[in-house]
Order: structure tokens, then sequence, then C-alpha cells
């Protein structure tokens, strides 16, 4: 089989070398011509551990090519993906879809023949019938026909994901849609996957519900953690007695400093926003939203509060910047709400991230002062902040910690720690949600 894959972003990559991987002909599509011949060269432009491996290996194997030729990808393809960006639209928090919009119609410009086009970005419901009136209208004559498949994968660990999903969800109201589908995911079948046959509209919304659902979750924990701190309960322990309920699962209860990312910050907002203009909105997830970004925007509080009140002219040492570990990915982080609120207040910061730097460096204030290491970054430090959970940080010892900082602030905001040897270690240790 042969596929194109418009978009070489993270979900084009990734889907695009997995699917090569599977022994499928992939063509990825980009119209950035540095990111196509770097690609050419198998040097990929994210951090994704796996990755470079999985490009490199089907390039070589001439499954996987890459090309800033969108025709000459779609011809002869059994079926297109688009697999562009959906950003949040500057305003009113809809996403954009002129990406979408834009690729389809090339494509059903570009075709020859029947076609099956599937989406694969994260589109609001309703998106993939319009993506189908507009190829009916481009194309009468040829029979193209439309399907939504959403990826589920998470950045860190995508190629694992992609290759052991959970399910794979089609939606599609054409049966040959369908079974191109289900022949490329063939090797899924395998290990017994599960997929999950909707029409167009169920599959955009599942992807949305399931990312709302888990935004929720997290920030339900998040407040279970600000109450066990009042309670001097212990919120890993309430995490894990709920959690083993199955009804509840364990996932996805882990407390932090608020969600990022390039996923849950965006879609939570398009969903609210869809189901505002379709007269069903949901005060629950419009709630998460605000509680979020209230919580990102409090944790720079919480780093004052521990340093008794002010962190002016005091040096502030910060591990981790990126959303979450095993990425360079910095959309929507903590960080960016952390780091200019502490600046502002008159710290000195200097952070250590193992992979996000070069990304941070064009997003936080331009007096942030970079280490090359996380001890680096504590030398001489007043107060330590964690933000990401990066193992490396994990096995940090507590004491060549001390021994590097001149104040004995720490605050762990991935609690990665364990409270009595940062104690011992003699700091003033503050987790969250731990007694
Ligand atoms: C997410 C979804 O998991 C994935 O299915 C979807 O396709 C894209 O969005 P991703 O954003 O890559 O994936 O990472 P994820 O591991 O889900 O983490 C998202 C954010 O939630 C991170 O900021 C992370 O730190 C936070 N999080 C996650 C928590 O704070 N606690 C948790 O228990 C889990």
């Amino acid at each position: 089989m042969r596929i194109a894959m418009v978009g070489a972003g993270y979900v084009g990559l990734v889907s695009g070398a997995c699917f090569a991987e599977f022994g499928v002909e992939v063509r990825v599509v980009d119209t950035d011509a540095a990111r196509i011949a770097a690609l050419r060269e198998g040097r990929v432009p994210i951090y994704e551990p796996g990755l470079d491996r999985l490009v490199a290996d089907n390039l070589r194997d001439g499954r996987l090519s890459f090309t800033t030729d969108l025709a000459a990808a779609v011809a002869g393809a059994d079926a297109v993906f688009l697999a562009v960006g959906t950003p949040s639209r500057r305003g009113d928090g809809h996403a954009d879809l002129s990406y979408v919009f834009a690729a389809a119609e090339q494509v059903a410009r570009a075709a020859e023949g029947p076609l099956v086009l599937v989406t694969k970005s994260t589109v609001p419901v309703g998106t993939g019938r319009r993506v189908q009136e507009l190829v009916r209208r481009l194309r009468p004559e040829l029979d193209i026909a439309v399907a939504s498949n959403p990826e589920f994968l998470r950045e860190g660990s995508a190629i694992a994901d992609f290759m052991r999903p959970d399910r794979v969800v089609i939606g599609t109201d054409s049966e040959r849609a369908r079974e191109v589908l289900r022949r490329l995911y063939r090797p899924l079948y395998l290990i017994e996957t599960p997929i999950v046959a909707t029409s167009i509209e169920t599959a955009e919304l599942i992807k949305y519900a399931a990312n709302a659902f888990l935004a929720m979750k997290i920030t339900f924990i998040n407040e279970m953690a600000d109450l066990c701190e009042k309670a001097g309960a212990d919120v890993h322990d309430v995490a894990r007695g709920i959690g083993l309920d199955g009804r509840i699962g364990r996932k996805f209860l882990h407390p932090g400093p608020g969600y990022g990312g390039s996923c849950f910050p965006k879609d939570t907002l398009a969903l609210a926003r869809t189901a505002q203009d379709l007269g069903a909105p949901s005060r629950l997830i419009e709630t998460t939203i605000a509680v979020n970004e209230a919580r990102k925007a409090r944790m720079a509080e919480r780093v004052i509060a521990a340093c008794g009140g002010s962190v002016a002219g005091r040096l502030v040492a910060v591990l981790g910047l990126t959303f979450k570990p095993e990425t360079d990915d910095m959309r929507d982080a903590p960080s960016l709400a952390v780091v200019p609120r502490l600046v502002e207040a008159g710290a000195r910061l200097r952070a250590f991230d193992p992979a996000g730097m070069e990304n941070a460096r064009a997003l936080l204030p331009a007096a942030v002062e970079y280490a090359a290491g996380a001890l680096e970054a504590a030398e001489g430090a007043d107060a330590l902040v964690l933000l990401t959970e990066w193992n490396e940080f994990r096995a940090l010892s507590p004491a060549r910690l001390r021994a590097a900082m001149r104040g004995d602030v720490v605050l762990d905001l991935r609690n990665v720690w364990d409270p009595a040897a940062m104690r011992e270690a003699g700091f003033r240790y503050h987790s969250i949600g731990r007694p």
C-alpha cells in the first residue's frame, strides 16, 4: 500500500514513520523546504525518543520519503492523511482550520483517481463533513472518500503509543475508506487492538472528549492536592486509593503545576467553544480550563511565598522547562507562566533543561541564564524549583544539591524527591499535596 502524509509535524512524522515500519510506502509532504531537506538526510527536527532511528531505517529501506511536492506524493496513493496543525485561533480560542482546508483543497486538485482522504489532525466536530463537501465540489467526477482517524499518541512516548494504542478510531460513512484504514492498521490486529468504527462526527468528538476528560482528571487531582495540603493528607495515597477502583483508573492522577503541552490547553479550549456554538456549553470543561490557568499562574506565588514573601535579588534555580519530560516542546509549559513572573518579581533565574533550552530561549525573558547541568544551575542558588520530572533529576543526590546551593528552599512541583531525604539533607522542602 502507498500513502501520503500531509504535514511533517509531530503527528505526521511519527505516524508516517510508524506506517512505513508497518511496511506501507509513505511519502511525507510539507511546505517547509528546510525541514524536508533535513529529513531527507535523516535529520529529525523534533526531539522524540526513537524517532531518528525509525526515520533513518525506513528512509534507507526506501519505504519512507520526504517531499515538498504534494501532487507527486498524492499521485498513486491509496490514502492521503492530513496531519497539519490546528492551532488556537487568536482571539476566540477556536481551532484554526485554515491549514486543514488548504491541504484538503490541494489534495483534491492533485487527485488523479479515487482516493481516501483521512483527517488525522485534531479537528472540531463537523470539520470532516466540510472537507467532504469541499472535495466533492472541487472534484465531483472523482470518488474521494473522507474519513476521520484521530491520533492519541503522547509526546515522549509517541512511537510506542502509535505501535501499541489502546484503540484505533475510524470514523467514516464509506465502506471503502474503512477497508483501506483497516488494511493500513492490520499489524495492530495481531495485538488485538480494538477498532472503534463510527461516523465522522463521532470520531472527531471522541478525540476531544478523551483529551478533555484527561485534562479534567489531572485538574481534579490537582485540586485534591491543594486540599491534602490543608488537611495534612497525602495526595499520592489518595490517587492510589481512588485509582485502584477500576471505574476511576490509576493513570493521569499525578498532581503537578498544571497541564500544558500542544494538545490539552488548545483542545479543551476548542471543545468549550464548539460546545458553546452548538448550544450545549460544558461548564465542566470551561471550569477545568480556568482552574488550570489559575494554577499555573499561582505556582510562581508559591515560590515567592516559600522564599519568605520576596524573591527580589535572589537567585532561583529552575530544573526543567518543557511541558513534560522526553520532549523539547515548550508549548503551554508551566515554565512559561512561572519563570517570567519570578523575573518580574526581581529574581535572578538560572535554568537547566535536558532538551528544551534552545526552544526556551526564544520564549522566556532574555535575563534568564542557562546552565549546562542541574548542579551547575543550583550553584549558589537561594531557592530551587523543579518544574519538569526528567529522570536525571530524580537521580540527583540531595546532599550534593544542598552543598551546591547557598539557600535551603526547594519547591518540587512534580513530587519527584523523597520528602524525608530532602529534609535530612537540610532543605526546607515543599512539594505538591504531601504533608
Ligand atoms: C496528550 C494526550 O495524552 C494524548 O493522548 C493526545 O494525543 C495529545 O495530548 P501529551 O500532551 O503529549 O499527550 O502529553 P501527556 O502525557 O498527556 O501530558 C499532558 C500534560 O499533562 C503535561 O503537562 C503533563 O505534565 C500533565 N500531566 C499528565 C499531569 O500533570 N499529571 C498527570 O497525571 C498526567
